[in-house]
């Protein structure tokens, strides 16, 4: 915690590192109030820099000793500064031995080591190294660990650290000690230990190369019900990398371990991955289809970073996507290729757009608004955004558009060839890709250093007579902060025509057949294409499969719409053009709202949503997400001004008027949707409660259809799985049931000893419009409520700021009043967790002037405070700016 103005880091003031760390031998004398830590490293001037200084960083830990080449240095031999230790006109190879002193069961900021339920766990990523021992913190210093672990052997039995078990034995004093080795060099960030009394769901694996690997899941005891599904997961993971990627494990060993205290999902140490226990537990009983999806997406991403982030890693923290994006990706294709089918994989596909436009666009859009490869940050922490992430995948997948599979796969292929081993930079990736297809890439830089998401806009021009279509795309983005001025990206545009018939017309363009979807490459502020041999006027289909993150614009009249959400070979447009007809109604509505006129919903639209709802050639989890609306975020993203309530009251018209007028069409979509049996995650059954779940909750937002109601407690009483349990709850309490208090408690009383339920159970009360302000303290003060935990921080008051449009933006500034308390009282607890938080108010300069006031109110409130962390000074004042 600083009180002074924070310092901005640039991504051009990159200098190598002064000194190269070649061994580290740690070791940990255990202790919740008082860990002792031994650092011995092996140390080399690196030529590359030409500095003779070793720097050093360190954070929350207490100097013991230091000695350089065995002898220790006084005072005068070194300096520190802030986090910065310095050791001028040090020696060409030194061994530096640090002796430091922290206090595990201090740290709430459940960064470096801290105590999660009596057990020791460490998160190191980005920075957290640092409170551990003074080190040369940064990602392009690479260096091979030895760790020894030393502690009370009945309090934690079990002594965990990266790569393999060399030796354990027994220490006087009821002590034992466990010595591990990871053979790689690694940096810091992916150093990991935990000791604790967990348990663990173990197996051996066969590799592809007929090595075998132990794999190991750990849990608190009570907890082995839940294990199986992330070890399915872990060794699907293995084998599609394999299989898609040819990479293979690189060690004997590979362990997961939970725990409930975590900031993040889930993290890539080497062979020792600690996840959120949300990404791990799941059983029927109480996991959802979602978080079910949630374990296999992640435990894959993690493992899937052991080549893409840890073999070959980041030189800097502004180069994060090149393991993030990259990543994401992967965990991306590897869900699509477990569904298997093309529908299935449309899906997810649908899941990612939705994912992009709620959360990643009003980023883009946003004071936080950064490249994916961004310029300059204050705190890292704060640059683990979806922009990174998601935009970052986006990105990858443009390759793969661009250069097709079998073009990606040789791009990676020569990726690791090169860089195996090292730290490396986005601009790395990309050169790979392009020398490995032979294919100039240097335009496509800029998806990596602007900010902020493209429009395309697309014009056709049909002439009956030549029989030839002309399409013209331009491009423009807008600005973002410190970006005014935007240069065209290389985009790749998927297209399709779509006759009459609702076949897809053959593509010719320049004489050449193109199949019936062409990838159009955009790279000029606007382009041109003609289409011959085409017989009669098209539908354009426009950014199929969304081939790229922009926003297409295109005048569609509704006629056009109604024949691409009927007919478009593309799964993912036929969604869209459906997004594309509820959006317009919403908007309307909106406005109808905010001037006091009647609602009303056209036929048309009705009877589409009954077509797609009643069309058994599709697949149920297709037409769930067909009948999906836009958010309420979506919706607010394309007002001028934003008034929450009438976004909320328009949407909440439109599903009740689905649950009227397609009353019978729902009822009889939930008895033919029933999963009977015994439950299973799979695709095709997640899809049909998906649908029949989406039904129900239209039925009962249709008022006084008490049919509805009944439906939704009898299916509450009678779930034999959470997803339907947690559905049918959720739909009580969104139609203010009057059962829906007493649902509410039967809920937690049968779960309160399930802490992830018990999450699930705030969440759905704080989502809900029913639940104002003064519920939600209430809430806080329940036995179960628990601050310092970041799931259960998030599950009430996060989700409460973020999700509930209607209570949050309360015309008297109330909700945002109980922000700003929280994002402070958070903050001198757990920074991370409270700057996401303090992102809630990221697009306050776009709602109504009476919202507006009391916004900035708040966040000059929380910007007034003198101590307040770095990671929420810069989202405050990037809000302010
Ligand atoms: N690197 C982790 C992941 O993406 C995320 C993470 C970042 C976890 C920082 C903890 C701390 O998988
Ligand atoms: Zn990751």
């Amino acid at each position: 915690m600083r009180t002074d103005t924070p310092l901005t880091i640039y991504r051009k003031d990159y200098t190598a590192p002064s000194y190269l760390v070649d061994t580290v031998e740690l070791g940990f004398d255990l202790d919740p109030a008082r860990t002792i830590v031994a650092n011995r490293m092996t140390m080399r001037r690196n030529p590359a820099s030409g500095q003779r200084e070793i720097e050093l960083y360190g954070e929350e830990i207490d100097l013991v000793a230091l000695r350089v080449n065995g002898k220790t240095l006084g005072k005068r031999d070194y300096r520190i500064d802030g986090n910065l230790l310095r050791i001028p006109n040090a020696p060409e190879d030194v061994v530096l031995e640090i002796e430091t002193i922290c206090a595990p069961e201090k740290n709430t900021a459940l960064s470096g080591l801290y105590v999660s339920n009596g057990n020791f766990i460490t998160q190191c990523e980005a920075e957290g190294f640092r409170r551990i021992t003074y080190f040369p913190d940064r990602p392009d210093v690479m260096a091979k660990y030895t760790v020894m672990l030393r502690a009370e052997k009945q309090r934690y039995p079990v002594l965990l650290s990266n790569g393999n078990l060399v030796e354990e034995g027994e220490l006087p004093g009821g002590r034992h000690y466990a010595k591990w080795e990871d053979p790689f060099p690694k940096p810091s960030y992916l150093f990991a230990l935990v000791a604790s009394n967990l348990v663990c769901q173990e197996e051996k694996f066969k590799l592809a190369d007929g090595r075998t690997a132990l794999l190991q899941v750990w849990v608190e005891e009570g907890n082995l019900d839940k294990t199986d599904y992330a070890m399915q997961s872990l060794k699907r993971s293995i084998r599609w990398d394999e299989e898609r990627f040819g990479l293979e494990l690189d060690l004997d060993r590979f362990m997961i371990v939970a725990t409930g205290d975590f900031n993040m999902g889930a993290m890539e140490n080497k062979g020792l991955n600690i996840f959120n226990t949300k990404y791990v537990l799941a059983n029927p009983r109480v996991a959802t289809d979602l978080d079910f999806q949630g374990i296999e997406a992640v435990v894959g991403h993690e493992y899937f970073h052991n080549w893409t982030g840890n073999r070959v890693t980041c030189r800097d923290w502004f180069q994060l996507s090149l393991k993030e994006g990259l990543t994401v990706f992967r965990d991306q294709e590897f869900s699509g290729d477990m569904v298997g089918t093309d529908s299935g994989r449309a899906v997810n596909r649908i899941d990612q757009v939705r994912t992009l436009r709620q959360v990643q666009f009003p980023e883009d859009a946003g004071p936080m608004a950064h490249p994916v490869r961004p310029d300059s940050f204050v705190e890292i922490n704060n640059f683990y955004t979806v922009t990174v992430y998601e935009k970052g995948a986006e990105v990858v997948r443009m390759y793969q558009t661009l250069l097709g599979r079998e073009g990606f796969r040789k791009g990676m292929d020569l990726y690791f060839e090169r860089h195996d081993g090292q730290a490396v930079e986005c601009d790395d990736f990309r050169r790979a890709m392009a020398d490995a297809n032979g294919r100039d890439l240097a335009q496509f830089e800029r998806w990596y250093s602007q900010a902020g998401t493209p429009r395309v806009r697309a014009a056709m021009r049909y002439d009956a007579a030549a029989k030839t279509v002309e399409l013209t795309l331009s491009q423009s983005c807008p600005p973002t902060p410190g970006q005014p001025d935007k240069l065209p990206f290389h985009i790749p545009v998927a297209v399709g025509l779509v006759g009459r018939d609702g076949r897809d017309i053959p593509l010719v363009i320049d004489g050449e057949p193109r199949g019936n979807t062409a990838v159009l490459e955009l790279t000029a502020a606007e382009q041109s294409w003609r289409f011959t041999n085409v017989p009669e006027l098209p539908v354009p289909s426009l950014l199929r499969d969304f081939s790229a993150p922009v926003v297409l614009e295109y005048d569609y009249r509704d006629e056009d719409l109604l024949h691409l959400f009927s007919h478009d070979s593309d799964p993912v447009n036929r969604w869209e053009a459906g997004q594309r007809l509820a959006m317009e109604r919403l908007l309307k509505l909106t406005a109808d709202v905010t001037a006091g006129s009647r609602m009303q919903l056209d036929d048309t639209f009705v009877d589409a949503m009954r077509k797609v709802l009643t069309d058994d050639a599709l697949d149920p989890a297709f037409r769930e997400q067909a009948l999906l609306l836009p958010t309420e975020n979506m919706i607010a993203e394309q007002t001028e001004v934003v008034h929450p309530l009438s976004i909320h009251m328009a949407r909440q018209f439109v599903r009740a008027t689905i649950g009227t007028r397609l009353r019978k069409e729902l009822m009889a979509a939930i008895d033919a949707n029933q999963t009977p049996g015994e439950y299973s995650p799979d695709a095709e059954a997640i899809g049909k409660r998906a649908l029949k779940n989406l039904a129900l909750s239209y039925l009962a937002a249709a008022t006084d259809d008490n049919e509805a109601i009944d439906l939704a407690g009898q299916q509450f009483e009678q779930a034999d799985n959470m997803t339907d349990k947690a559905a049918a709850l959720g739909a009580l309490i969104h139609a203010r049931a009057q059962s829906a208090a007493g649902a509410l408690q039967d809920f937690y009383d049968e779960f309160q000893g399930e802490a992830l339920v018990v999450d699930k159970w705030f969440a759905l009360q704080a989502s809900a419009p029913s639940t104002d302000v003064g519920a939600v303290r209430a809430l806080m003060q329940h036995p179960a409520f628990n601050i310092r935990n970041p799931n259960r921080a998030r599950s009430l008051v996060a989700t409460f700021c973020m999700a509930n449009h209607v209570q949050f933006h309360v015309p008297d500034g109330s909700g945002y009043q109980f922000w700003a308390e929280q994002v402070i009282a958070l903050d001198a607890l757990n920074p991370q967790v409270a700057s996401r938080l303090a992102r809630a108010m990221d697009r306050w300069r776009r709602y109504a002037p009476v919202l507006q006031a009391h916004m900035k109110k708040a966040l000059q409130q929380v910007n007034g405070q003198k101590k307040l962390s770095n990671d929420v000074r810069e989202v405050i004042s990037k809000a302010l700016a």
